[in-house]
């Protein structure tokens, strides 16, 4: 009994530590912040600039848009300009068919969804067109569409899907299209296809029997030239957990390109497709089960193509991981481990998955069974679900975000300072913020969040221009750059190594924070951030560039008045503090909300220097001095600076203020002008906000609503003798302590709570992709425990050998439509 007791408590104690262990990002940009800005492209005549391609120099950028085209010349990301515009409208009639169809005339238009390099003198595109998509080639040189001799009007169906919404995906590999889309109107035909092809390279598709894919949801493809293969990433139905309703499983599916289908069974279809299940999640954790985006890092320089690393985000389908994200690496070398392995095989009778039993006829996923007989190919047509499930790398969760969801994701490898290599990640949230990851051996560290839309976006794209240091971000708010960073922003050495930014190092000669790419020996720690060990000899400076005096902010205050202190936010890692030379900071006199403010009265022992000061990573730095004195001739009363977003008074209606701690720091009224009144000597600068807090403290004697009038001059007020008042404060202070308290034990009660129905799958509301994911009956949810081992599968640890590739081009994922999937009809076969 005192044994389970006890245990419990444990284990809720480790709940909430797990609760907590989500990464914050370290400095915020709102939109327009000047210590980060974005370079935007709008065209009052473009729309919905969504779907991006980068040319090979990356000088241009290819924007798909609603009914039009576009280049951009990005070779200065800080300047973007079009450069050529194809439009490509339906006609009226086509506006009116769809119209007719019911659908939103909105959505009628023609959205490009498809937009690819196919040789050295074409591209290709193919576009909703009015929910009934059409594809073009375009002529590289002339920007202009391309007419192809001998060829009808390209018909998009099986290339693009009809619903702008639909998300789907595109890659070109030697002038061939390969495609995962839906292909019906109705989008419940999903296909995996390959176009463009000639001769005896036939264009290819899946089978139209059930149980290849399942309702997915495509999200990329990318190409392995080394494996001549083309991998698919998506979600869909997991079938295989019978056990439990809708359960969605995240996918990767590779097809060969040398595949040409098989000469009797499985004509014109594909021969070499294999699917097998990605998992991200943690030990003991529901899995984070639906993808939503990913890409390929590139191998180190040299490295074998095995070692190429796929970053997804991952969201899950059950309400404890609501609107959190996780990321999870994954290897191409783990993936091949897998599709070299053992096969599930699907009964076509009852569309049942078994571990397999039947005589092994092939090796699944094998390239080249184009002229195998028609027994190897039906036993290849059962058995193409990859029996064991591909694990992170690590056999963890990259990150698992704070409280946003991510959507997008962009990956690179930076050689820090030292020679070492960091990958850093560019995730967009759900919100709008791009937030900037560097992973590191103690897991991930956000180094800073940009935001770089107003609205939320259904339909967004995230590509990196390395070359150009360049994040580019496609939505309906236009094209958006962000270089990569901004090093002078960090205005002295220990900030810019608390940023453990590996774009920024600190050059001790200069004194300034700068990109790592300029010239003499910089100082950076991205592994540690220590500061004392790298800002030895260096004398600190201040934001404004001068070197730090800590000469003060001389506050002016009258006795009795309420000296309200501002500390500015160095980062959101940093923990303020207040500190008085030779003195505590008793609580009984001094309020400190979380914010750093400092709320005191000023009386004759509490006259003096405040230091607020910021402590981050170990390393304590003074952010302001203020010196608190008495006016000189305190009979007059000082002029509070009017700050427009002070909170505002006391609750209304509340007949006694000294119940609340606000009252302490009320709007006051704006003072009758008296011009001896200001004190020269309070400052304002910058960021740092001095409030002084009036002296005559208000009692409301009725029943007063307007706090307005609370506080006109000549109004209802009634002065509250100053003995009385400290002992208040006293009364206030207590008060604010068991509130806090109390406030606390419930945020702890709400918070295991919360961590308690970890286990318990629930359906989320009305977004689209989650409501793949069903609901669970307890039953299910008994099930779920009890077959944890079949949600936990590892990938076997046989090591690969001798399969370097050395030299070969590096993977890159093809551009993905990333929107939402409204495609949650089951799939039926055709
Ligand atoms: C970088 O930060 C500095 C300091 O805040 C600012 O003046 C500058 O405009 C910023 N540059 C960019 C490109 O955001
Ligand atoms: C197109 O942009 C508008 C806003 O300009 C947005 O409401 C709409 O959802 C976008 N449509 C697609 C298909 O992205
Ligand atoms: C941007 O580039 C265009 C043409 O390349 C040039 O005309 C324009 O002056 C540039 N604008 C800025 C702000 O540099
Ligand atoms: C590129 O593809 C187009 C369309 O198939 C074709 O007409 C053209 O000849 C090709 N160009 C080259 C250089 O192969
Ligand atoms: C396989 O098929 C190709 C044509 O698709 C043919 O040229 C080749 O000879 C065949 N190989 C075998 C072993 O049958
Ligand atoms: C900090 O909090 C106090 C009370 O909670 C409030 O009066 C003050 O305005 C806040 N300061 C800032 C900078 O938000
Ligand atoms: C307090 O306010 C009242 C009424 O506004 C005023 O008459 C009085 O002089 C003020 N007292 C001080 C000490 O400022």
């Amino acid at each position: 009994m005192v044994h389970s007791t006890s245990l419990c408590a444990c284990l809720s104690l480790l709940t909430v530590l797990s609760c907590h262990s989500h990464v914050l990002p370290r400095l915020s940009f709102p939109i327009g912040s000047p210590g980060r800005s974005l370079t935007v492209f709008t065209n009052p005549d473009v729309y919905n600039t969504t779907t991006l391609l980068l040319s090979n120099d990356e000088g241009t950028l290819f924007v798909g848009a609603r009914d039009a085209i576009l280049s951009i010349d990005v070779s200065q990301t800080d300047n973007m300009t079009i450069k050529e515009k194809l439009d490509w409208s339906p006609s009226e009639k086509d506006l009116n068919d769809c119209s007719m169809k019911g659908k939103m005339k909105m959505d009628c238009h023609n959205f490009v969804r498809v937009l690819q390099e196919l040789n050295s003198t074409h591209m290709y595109a193919c576009g909703t067109f009015a929910f009934s998509p059409r594809c073009i080639y375009i002529d590289s040189k002339t920007f202009a569409m391309a007419t192809i001799p001998n060829s009808k009007p390209e018909e998009g169906r099986g290339r693009c899907p009809y619903d702008p919404y639909q998300k789907n995906t595109a890659i070109t590999v030697d002038g061939e299209l390969y495609t995962g889309t839906v292909a019906d109107y109705r989008g419940t035909r999903p296909v995996i296809s390959r176009h463009l092809s000639e001769g005896s390279h036939v264009d290819l598709k899946l089978d139209d029997t059930l149980g290849w894919l399942e309702d997915p949801t495509f999200i990329r493809s990318t190409y392995a030239p080394s494996e001549e293969k083309v991998y698919f990433f998506f979600s869909e139905t997991g079938k295989e957990y019978d056990f439990i309703e809708k359960f969605t499983v995240s996918r990767v599916a590779q097809v060969c390109t040398s595949d040409v289908g098989g000469q009797r069974t499985l004509q014109k279809r594909w021969t070499t497709f294999a699917k097998a299940q990605l998992l991200c999640q943690a030990a003991q954790e529901l899995p984070y089960n639906i993808l939503q985006d990913i890409v390929s890092l590139p191998p180190m320089e040299g490295a074998s193509e095995d070692e190429t690393l796929f970053y997804g985000i991952f969201s899950s389908q059950w309400r404890v991981n609501l609107g959190r994200s996780a990321v999870c690496a994954f290897s191409l070398k783990d993936i091949k481990n897998v599709f070299i392995g053992r096969y599930k095989v699907l009964n076509r009778d009852t569309l049942k998955w078994s571990t397999r039993v039947q005589e092994q006829m092939a090796n699944p996923g094998e390239c080249g069974l184009h002229n195998a007989s028609d027994n190897t190919l039906r036993f290849v047509k059962d058995n193409f679900l990859a029996d064991k499930s591909v694990a992170p790398v690590n056999q963890g969760l990259t990150i698992v975000s704070p409280d946003k969801s991510y959507s997008n994701i962009a990956a690179q490898r930076v050689r820090g300072a030292r020679g070492r290599d960091y990958t850093l990640l560019y995730l967009l949230t759900e919100s709008g913020y791009l937030h900037k990851a560097v992973i590191l051996e103690n897991g991930a560290h956000i180094i800073e969040e940009i935001q770089v839309f107003h609205q939320p976006q259904l339909v967004k794209n995230v590509l990196l221009s390395v070359s150009k240091g360049a994040v580019l971000i496609g939505s309906s708010e236009g094209v958006v750059s962000v270089p990569v960073s901004n090093c002078s922003y960090y205005w002295s050495c220990a900030e810019c190594i608390l940023a453990r930014d590996p774009f920024c190092g600190w050059d001790p000669v200069m004194k300034v924070c700068t990109d790592i790419t300029s010239h003499g020996h910089l100082v950076q720690d991205v592994d540690e951030g220590k500061v004392s060990e790298q800002c030895k000899n260096v004398t600190p400076r201040s934001r404004s560039g001068q070197p730090r005096t800590h000469s003060s902010e001389v506050v002016s205050v009258s006795l009795n008045e309420v000296v309200h202190l501002q500390c500015p936010e160095a980062s959101h890692l940093a923990k303020r503090h207040w500190e008085r030379p030779n003195s505590q900071l008793s609580p009984k006199i001094y309020i400190q909300p979380d914010n750093g403010s400092l709320s005191f009265v000023a009386t004759p022992s509490t006259l003096g220097h405040y230091l607020c000061q910021a402590v981050e990573n170990g390393y304590t730095q003074t952010l302001t001095v203020y010196h608190v004195k008495q006016k000189s001739n305190p009979t007059i009363l000082a002029a509070s600076p009017s700050r427009p977003q002070s909170t505002p008074a006391a609750e209304t209606g509340n007949k006694n203020p000294i119940s609340t701690p606000r009252w302490m720091i009320p709007k006051q009224p704006e003072p009758r002008p008296k011009p001896e009144d200001v004190d020269p000597s309070v400052t304002h600068k910058d960021s740092l906000a001095i409030t002084i807090k009036s002296r005559n403290f208000t009692r409301l004697s009725g029943t007063n609503e307007e706090n307005s009038r609370m506080i006109e001059p000549g109004g209802n007020l009634q002065q509250v003798n100053r003995p009385t008042y400290l002992q208040e404060l006293v009364v206030v202070s207590v008060l604010l302590a068991l509130c806090i308290s109390a406030l606390l034990t419930i945020a702890f009660n709400r918070f295991r709570h919360l961590c308690h129905s970890r286990t318990v799958p629930q359906t989320p509301p009305s977004h689209r992709d989650a409501e793949k994911g069903g609901s669970a009956t307890p039953q299910e949810r008994e099930s779920l425990r009890g077959h944890s081992p079949r949600l936990e599968k590892r990938n076997g640890q046989a090591p690969n050998n001798g399969q370097a590739h050395n030299g070969k081009s590096p993977i890159t994922l093809s551009n993905s439509m990333l929107n939402a999937s409204n495609g949650h009809l089951p799939n039926t076969p055709i």
